[in-house]
């Protein structure tokens, strides 16, 4: 990663103002969590080009190879209202979306809830935010498939990923891609502080992979099968089963063929 390259085409006030970087790291989230104690604050990025214990939602791992994807952490501030942190998994999820699909013309990324980037019906990318225990402060963790091939990916979710380049047929480079999503957070965490979180939900519902599709939600103590309907006015998705409509808190939600 050329951090020279990136610093230039940023066009933020607070995001990506320090940019630390290592070509491996456990995964840039522990690291940014880690760097907090040591005074890491609103805006500053953490980068790698490679992770040996990238982490996924629920638990999994998130694998990419070396020097070809993005894989970054942004730390910011928590919203007024703690509780509402979530959400800002979701301008997250809005705004790198927003930001692919600026920076690559032709090509039409979708999001699945609650924190997958989707293209040509496969996964690209995930979001993944930690909140610091004691600090004011949530790390959002995102890994975005870039220049990966499909060989790069391991045949357990060979079928299920994809890439910019596969989806192209030619490289991206990552600093200018990177930019222009860190440019498009700090418009959209903006809009969220003016206007509340009802713009997000609109890009969301906007950009919906399964809004509409038959889904099966697995949660801890159940599975059930209906069709994802809605979002709530706090982002949780809903699903009809039957007559029921059922919110989706957290879970793995499979959209079913
Ligand atoms: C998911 O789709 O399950 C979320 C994936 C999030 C991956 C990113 S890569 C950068 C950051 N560091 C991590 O360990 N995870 C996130």
């Amino acid at each position: 990663m050329n951090i020279q390259k990136i610093n230039q085409h940023l066009k933020t006030s607070w995001l990506g103002k320090k940019i630390n970087y290592l070509p491996e790291t456990t995964s840039t989230n522990d690291w940014a969590i880690k760097e907090i104690e040591k005074g890491a604050g609103r805006g500053d990025l953490f980068l790698a080009d490679f992770q040996m214990a990238g982490h996924g939602r629920l638990g999994r791992n998130w694998e990419s190879p070396a020097g070809k994807n993005i894989l970054v952490s942004l730390m910011d501030a928590l919203p007024s209202d703690p509780a509402k942190a979530p959400h800002l998994t979701l301008v997250a999820g809005a705004a790198f979306c927003d930001g692919i699909n600026s920076h690559c013309p032709g090509i039409t990324v979708k999001l699945k809830w609650p924190n997958d980037l989707f293209l040509d019906g496969k996964k690209m990318g995930g979001v993944l935010s930690v909140r610091h225990p004691d600090a004011p402060l949530v790390v959002i963790g995102i890994g975005l498939n870039v220049n990966a091939n499909v060989s790069d990916f391991s045949p357990d979710i060979r079928e299920e990923s994809t890439s910019l380049k596969i989806s192209q047929g030619r490289e991206c480079e990552r600093e200018l891609l990177l930019s222009a999503c860190l440019n498009h957070y700090e418009k959209w965490r903006g809009i969220y502080d003016q206007k509340g979180f009802l713009p997000i939900l609109d890009y969301w519902k906007g950009h919906s992979f399964i809004l509409g599709k038959k889904v099966k939600v697995v949660e801890v103590n159940q599975s059930y099968e209906g069709v994802a309907q809605d979002m709530d006015s706090d982002g949780f998705l809903l699903v009809k089963t039957g007559e029921v409509l059922k919110k989706v808190v957290s879970g793995d939600v499979l959209i079913c063929s």
